[in-house]
């Protein structure tokens, strides 16, 4: 689901009727599929769109799968190994219904038996590959004797403004609470699938909001732009080395001062010698 609110002067926060994707129709995805990139893109408008908002644009999944490890071009520059994949969620051209609107997308997440799922932040004062950027959100599924890591989730703080976009396109993105969501699971054919008959007696639900925009809100209304890429995968999720850069300066402003205290205590050293050498013995 896709939530939309603005915030009302007097009332504080005005909540938009929800853009729910169930309802949405989607474009044939075999018309996007790039067997050389490895990409694909489902673009959907509401079935029914009495306002008008979707009338010059669009939603949208951008999936790119990877062969090899490495680490995206344009930012946010997810690292990623070869069993993920990354995942875009794109809004393009949809207008706002409010002046400061600020939109939601619910995500929801289905465990198998046993497993629970997870949300971490990780800060580091590493930002080479995501400029500006310093946290790092996962959300994993780990089965309760944490011997196998499932599936993970992992996405940069930041979504942008712009198809290619530059760091000053950042909008701000921000993860509410997972919320255990008791009773009914979507009766999707994809999980049904994938989890057989476990699905409707064994499995959880747990459900994540992920805010873009904020008190700077107004990039999406002058862009009409938004995307946001998350990292998808099973196994141990990748982590962010430090770049040699970062190690370098931070040799270098450790390795300093470490310098000059032992040039302070070699020189203390050969000064107190010389001074002894100064007298004469006394007898
Ligand atoms: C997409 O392509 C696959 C394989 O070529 C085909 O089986 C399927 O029917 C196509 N789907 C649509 C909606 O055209
Ligand atoms: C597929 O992607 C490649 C690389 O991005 C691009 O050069 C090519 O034009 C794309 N093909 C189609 C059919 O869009
Ligand atoms: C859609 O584009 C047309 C032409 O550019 C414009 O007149 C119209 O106001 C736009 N509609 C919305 C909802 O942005
Ligand atoms: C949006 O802002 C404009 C100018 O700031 C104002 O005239 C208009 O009433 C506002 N609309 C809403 C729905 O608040
Ligand atoms: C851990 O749990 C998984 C799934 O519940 C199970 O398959 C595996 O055997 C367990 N491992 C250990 C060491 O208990
Ligand atoms: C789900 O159930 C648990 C315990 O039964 C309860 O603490 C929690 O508030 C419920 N969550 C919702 C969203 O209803
Ligand atoms: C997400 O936000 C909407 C709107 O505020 C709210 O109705 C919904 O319960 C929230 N979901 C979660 C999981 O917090």
């Amino acid at each position: 689901q896709l939530f939309e609110v603005s915030e009302a002067k007097p009332s504080g926060e005005l909540f938009y009727p929800t853009y729910d994707l169930a309802e949405f129709s989607w474009d044939n995805l075999n018309h996007t599929l790039n067997h050389t990139a490895l990409t694909a893109e489902l673009r959907g408008v509401p079935a029914t769109d009495p306002g008008g908002a979707f009338a010059n644009g669009s939603l949208a999944f951008r999936v790119t799968a990877y062969e090899v490890g490495g680490r995206a071009g344009p930012l946010p520059s997810l690292l990623h190994t070869a069993d993920s994949s990354q995942l875009q969620f794109i809004l393009a051209g949809v207008a706002p219904r409010g002046n400061g609107s600020r939109f939601l997308l619910q995500l929801a997440a289905v465990e198998p038996p046993g497993a629970a799922r997870r949300l971490r932040a990780r800060s580091s004062i590493d930002d080479e590959y995501t400029p500006s950027i310093f946290q790092e959100l996962l959300l994993q599924a780990e089965a309760p004797n944490r011997s196998s890591p499932l599936s993970f989730l992992q996405w940069k703080a930041a979504a942008y403004g712009a198809p290619s976009p530059r760091r000053e396109d950042g909008i701000r993105c921000r993860a509410g609470r997972l919320r255990a969501a008791n009773g009914s699971l979507p009766a999707a054919g994809l999980l049904q699938a994938f989890f057989g008959d476990s699905l409707g007696s064994a499995c959880a639900l747990s459900l994540l909001n992920v805010s873009f925009g904020g008190e700077e809100g107004h990039v999406y209304q002058e862009r009409r732009y938004l995307s946001w890429s998350v990292l998808l995968g099973f196994g141990e999720p990748p982590r962010d080395s430090f770049s040699p850069l970062v190690i370098s300066i931070a040799a270098v402003a450790l390795g300093a001062p470490l310098a000059v205290l032992l040039l302070g205590a070699c020189g203390l050293l050969l000064a107190r010698r010389r001074r002894y050498s100064e007298y004469e013995p006394i007898n």
